[in-house]
């Protein structure tokens, strides 16, 4: 019998940032093949395991990827790597670059990957609330929970980004090459999530928006004081990380008939900053948090919505979260934030969403 000259994997793009890191674990247990694992930076220790391939490298690199299809048959994708919505409003041009064209790079990876494999290939996508533009805070305040199809003005670079790539998705899955003999067969199944702002006890995010909340916890936990750059009032949906996992994981595996859209909102809670604080502090009472909001940051908080609606995510595909910010906080963030720093006194958390 002909041994297959290339080795299926699945594919992970920014593996070393915060969802990939808890992916990866996840995957590894679950997931019916190999990880291939990119990054920009050399990944950690914590994927020197069987059954992970990782490799340095920039999404924007043809000559790599095509380097890497000779080798490896990729039969899904997780595309995660990204420049986030703080960072790439300082460059904009290289936020496009990563964020639209590095996704465009993908979905024609996986159009040709599933044709060589005459199947289709799952496309993961996380979206997110930064797909969202309210206009001000008082709209924002009577929105309240926020469909997917509701208020898609967003004012960021990232978030443009990402409602863009979210219709290429839509595109390649449904309308690719709608002028020719195949139209529409691109192979490519593409599905997303808007994630609400995540909070993992693990790793601490950079370059995002919604960073004031783990910061939060994770200076607190340190020890060291922290300047949140949003006002107390400032409110947003946030998800821990474990159910971001699930949430993703729990969307690759619906089954197709179940999906009726392409892209679903999956919330967890909602909390203002100053509740937040108020529930930091009563886990760690030294801590040093203040408000010294930072005008546009701020401002663009005040552009994402309070909260979402997930029904559809509820009716078609069964999601529901495991953790309310209660059981977050007292069986997640406070006790493995708290092991985390009195362990090993590490006061460098890994600081990588930035290259997601
Ligand atoms: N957490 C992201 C950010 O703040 C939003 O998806 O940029």
């Amino acid at each position: 019998m002909a041994l297959p000259l290339r080795k299926p994997v699945t594919l992970i793009t920014g593996a070393g940032g915060e969802i990939g890191h808890g992916l990866v674990e996840h995957l590894l247990e679950h997931g019916d093949h190999e990880l291939l694992c990119l990054d920009l930076r050399p990944l950690g220790p914590e994927f020197e395991k069987d059954g992970v391939h990782g490799v340095v490298g920039n999404i924007l690199d043809k000559e790599l990827w095509a380097r890497l299809v000779t080798e490896y048959e990729i039969r899904a994708i997780y595309h995660l790597a990204a420049l986030l919505s703080t960072r790439a409003e300082y460059s904009p041009e290289q936020g496009h670059r990563v964020n639209v064209d590095g996704t465009l790079i993908l979905l024609e990876l996986a159009v040709t990957e599933a044709r060589y494999q005459a199947r289709s290939i799952p496309f993961l996508f996380p979206s997110s609330i930064a797909a969202y533009g309210l206009p001000d805070r008082s709209t924002k305040e009577q929105a309240g929970r926020v469909r997917e199809i509701d208020y898609n003005f967003p004012t960021t670079m990232y978030g443009c980004n990402k409602l863009y790539c979210e219709h290429l998705g839509r595109y390649y899955s449904e309308h690719f090459q709608q002028l020719t003999a195949e139209r529409g067969k691109s192979g490519v199944d593409f599905r997303s999530l808007r994630f609400p702002g995540l909070i993992s006890a693990k790793t601490v995010p950079t370059g995002g928006t919604s960073d004031y909340a783990p910061e939060m916890l994770h200076h607190a936990a340190q020890g060291t004081p922290y300047p949140c750059f949003v006002d107390e009032g400032a409110r947003l949906p946030f998800m821990a990380m474990p159910d971001a996992i699930r949430s993703l994981t729990m969307l690759a595996s619906a089954p197709v008939e179940a999906l009726r859209q392409r892209v679903y909102n999956v919330g967890s809670f909602s909390f203002r900053a100053d509740d937040f604080r108020t529930r930091v502090l009563a886990a760690f009472p030294d801590a040093q948090i203040t408000f010294e909001p930072d005008t546009a940051r701020n401002g663009i908080v005040a552009t994402w919505p309070a909260d979402v609606d997930d029904t559809p995510a509820r009716e078609q595909w069964g999601w529901k979260p495991e953790y309310d910010l209660d059981r977050a906080l007292d069986e997640y963030l406070i006790p493995e934030v708290r092991a985390r720093y009195e362990d090993t006194g590490d006061d460098h958390p890994r600081r990588r969403k930035d290259d997601r």
